[in-house]
């Protein structure tokens, strides 16, 4: 039986007391399904091995004439599931919505002792946090529970972008935050129809090489997302909580998945959201770190000793700050083992 112990550890290490909690295990996939969907909520004992979260989600994708038959489903669902060591969120309506109040009361009251993180959608700022903060206070008292409720907020608003580093620190229950590209697309003005990923339209051109502007040129393409997800993870690291990629909603492309993927945990995502079982695994792939790379890791660890000075390792300069690097590698994949 799992205890809250499992999930929840001191985030600053080496603290006398605990200061914030998270979750301390892993979470390299959040697995969205439909509790609405009968088909889906069979699915999910077979499924909740699989994947560090499963998150039965209430908001968009849930038709507006299927909401109170999704959080009621998830309701039975977290009942009549033993999920192992496998964390259950949920991502409720938004704030602004006529479901966000009552996917919170039922949610806690019903099934508060079940759910680790609560996933909020379209945060505008730290009011945003604040009231459901407060409001997950009131219910956790009245329900008995023993343990803090965490929030996962997505930042799919140009207004979210803009207060990131707020809303990552605007209570001690803030788990992470992810990019929603969807919503934030819509909300930017940006003319993509796609949910995350590439766009072709997006690209730099090489320059002329002679009067002939056609010869010898050719296009890379850009990144729509790094300066979100930059300054996302920037914001999470310096509030102490974890930055996640979104979603990938071209399910057959499986390449551009993993490469999105990829991206993101290099610039420091710790995972992703997974909308279908064939994206587990790319996910599990791609933000465990390759054995290649924790080989090296370790090399370049045991051969800067007490991690001060400089040594050459097959041609390559090592020091203190490299080897912070391969800290960062290493311990990820010792936590993943553990
Ligand atoms: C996710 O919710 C998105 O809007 O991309
Ligand atoms: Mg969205």
């Amino acid at each position: 039986m799992r205890s809250p112990k499992d999930f929840f550890a001191p985030l600053a290490v080496g603290a006398p007391e605990p200061v914030r909690q998270v979750p301390a295990l892993p979470s390299r996939m959040i697995h969205f399904f439909d509790p609405s969907n009968e088909k889906m909520a069979t699915k999910v004992p077979d499924l909740a091995p699989k994947v560090d979260v499963l998150l039965g989600n209430l908001e968009d994708a849930v038709r507006a004439d299927r909401k109170t038959a999704a959080r009621e489903g998830l309701v039975r669902i977290a009942k009549g599931t033993d999920f192992g060591s496998t964390q259950l969120w949920t991502r409720v309506n938004s704030l602004d919505s006529p479901w966000a109040l009552d996917d919170l009361i039922t949610l806690v009251t019903e099934i508060g002792d079940k759910l680790d993180v609560i996933m909020l959608p379209k945060v505008e700022g730290a009011q945003d946090i604040h009231y459901v903060d407060r409001l997950l206070a009131q219910l956790e008292a009245r329900a008995g529970l023993e343990r803090p409720l965490l929030v996962h907020a997505i930042l799919e608003t140009a207004s979210g972008v803009a207060n990131v580093e707020e809303i990552a620190g605007a209570s001690p229950r803030m788990q992470g935050i992810s990019l929603g590209p969807a919503d934030l697309a819509a909300s930017r003005g940006m003319k993509t129809t796609r949910v995350g990923g590439g766009h072709p339209g997006y690209l730099v051109r090489t320059d002329p090489v002679s009067d002939d502007i056609h010869e010898g040129r050719t296009t890379y393409q850009q990144d729509l997302w790094h300066y979100t997800v930059a300054r996302m993870v920037d914001a999470c690291v310096m509030k102490g909580i974890f930055p996640y990629y979104g979603p990938f909603g071209d399910i057959r492309d499986v390449v551009a998945c993993e490469d999105q993927f990829r991206n993101a945990f290099l610039l420091g995502c710790v995972g992703t959201w997974t909308l279908h079982p064939v994206q587990i695994e790319i996910a599990r792939k791609v933000f465990s770190p390759s054995p290649a790379d924790v080989a090296w890791a370790r090399k370049v660890i045991a051969a800067m000793g007490d991690g001060t000075g400089a040594v050459m390792i097959d041609g390559k300069m090592q020091d203190d700050a490299s080897v912070k690097q391969c800290r960062v590698v290493a311990e990820l994949a010792d936590a993943l083992a553990a």
